[in-house]
């Protein structure tokens, strides 16, 4: 579920038109729904009682929506000092916060300890020595879980987000770990007590976390026998996401595979969600500039590109995406990427930017539009701004937060200035 439907032929964020935002604050804009976000959320707090729900900032960092969730209880996992300082600036509480990620460096580091993070989740033996190194220097003790690869993964996982598996880059081989722990076990300036798992995303079904889990209750078990005691388990992140109309399952059909291996066990439990809470709570808005006849395909040019939403041109994802404005007695359309309106035109919709991968659908059947009309891009609050740039010197889209029938600005659009005053 979500907050954006088509009321009398047109699209509301809660209870605000859409358009009536384009026409105050302008296209590329992205539009988040506080109560999408706090639903999302609270879907997983309930679903998972008892376990601390650290959303990963990675997917959706504006301060205003860090804030939102952070009233709202929930923690933070961060991979860089940057969002370390979003959550702080936020009002989030460190203690809940989970460092993870394979490049620590030592300023990145040192700002956690000083913050008093809850935990690093540490990925290779060199940080882990240096993570100690540091703490004592500054005199300060801290916690860490180890990172594990346990070599699953979800076939439906695109390469690019696929984590799991044994080539990838993060965590530490599973088989190594027991090596790991005979080290760094029981280190005087960093409690290693914990194991952190991030097997991919988006993960489309509980299958995977499953046999991850088993795999770490095998090692969880064999580090017993050697006398090494582990308390915490973070299951990580992965949760899908509805990109289309019932795809993933919820955080309870998660829950309900999951939570039944968790309870055979007396572990503290963490988990890091960030697409399943904010993907479909946000919507990209843009506004068609130009049709193009192709040789052999037609081309909506609208003011959103690659450099607004790369998710189309990174991995090949479909976002499904529709006019704000129905045609007269028009039904609510399905949200498949497959959907065909009645008198659909076939289109590639593009950007400006002078790549020939930019682009935001290839072939896709939409209903005939015309300049200056608004095309809604469907589920862009997960790795959509936060992954914008300005290449091409495009200006980044301004950011709004409605709340029921309020809305405002939580990042103006950038000006020719933000773009380049630093360098004059
Ligand atoms: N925890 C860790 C350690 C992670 O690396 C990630 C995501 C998460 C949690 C959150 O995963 P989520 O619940 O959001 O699926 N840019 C890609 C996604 C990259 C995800 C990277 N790590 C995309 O647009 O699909």
């Amino acid at each position: 579920m979500d907050h954006f439907e088509y009321r009398d032929g047109k699209l509301y964020c809660e209870d605000v038109s859409v358009a009536d935002i384009a026409a105050s604050a302008g296209t590329p804009v992205y539009i988040y729904s506080s109560a999408t976000l706090l639903h999302h959320y609270n879907s997983f707090a309930q679903a998972f009682p008892d376990t601390m729900v650290c959303f990963a900032v990675k997917a959706l960092s504006n301060l205003n929506v860090l804030r939102l969730l952070s009233e709202a209880g929930c923690g933070f996992d961060v991979v860089s000092g940057g969002e370390l300082a979003r959550v702080l600036a936020a009002g989030g509480d460190p203690s809940k916060v989970v460092f993870a990620g394979v490049g620590k460096k030592d300023q990145e580091i040192r700002e956690a300890l000083e913050a008093g993070i809850g935990l690093f989740s540490v990925e290779s033996e060199p940080e882990f020595a240096n993570i100690s190194r540091i703490a004592a220097e500054m005199g300060c003790k801290t916690r860490a879980s180890l990172r594990i690869n346990p070599d699953v993964y979800d076939p439906k996982t695109h390469s690019y987000t696929a984590t799991g598996r044994k080539e990838s880059k993060f965590g530490v081989d599973i088989n190594r770990a027991p090596e790991f722990f005979a080290t760094w076990g029981r280190d005087p300036n960093v409690t290693l007590d914990a194991i952190s798992l991030h097997i991919g995303s988006p993960i489309y079904s509980a299958g995977p976390y499953v046999d991850a889990i088993n795999k770490t209750f095998g090692l969880i078990d064999a580090l017993q026998a050697s006398g090494l005691e582990i308390r915490l388990l973070d299951i990580g992140g992965g949760y899908a996401a509805d990109y289309e109309a019932g795809a993933s399952p919820k955080a309870a059909e998660y829950a309900a595979e999951i939570l039944p291996l968790l309870a055979s066990r007396n572990l503290e439990t963490i988990i890091e969600p960030g697409r399943q809470i904010a993907c479909n709570a946000g919507i990209l808005l843009c506004e068609v500039q130009y049709i193009k006849h192709g040789a052999d395909r037609e081309f909506m040019i609208v003011d959103a590109a690659m450099t607004d939403l790369l998710r189309p041109a990174l991995y090949g994802a479909e976002h499904f995406m529709y006019p704000t404005a129905l045609a007269d007695g028009e039904d609510a359309p399905q949200r498949k990427t497959d959907f065909s309106p009645p008198n659909a035109i076939c289109v590639d919709v593009v950007g400006g930017v002078c790549e020939s991968s930019d682009f935001l659908a290839k072939g896709r059947m939409l209903p005939k539009m015309s300049r200056g009309d608004l095309l809604a891009v469907f589920s862009a609050g997960a790795y959509g701004f936060v992954m914008a740039s300005p290449y091409n010197s495009r200006p980044r889209a301004a950011e709004v937060l409605v709340d029921g029938d309020t809305w405002r600005i939580i990042r103006p659009r950038e000006t020719y200035d933000d773009l380049f005053a630093s360098e004059k």
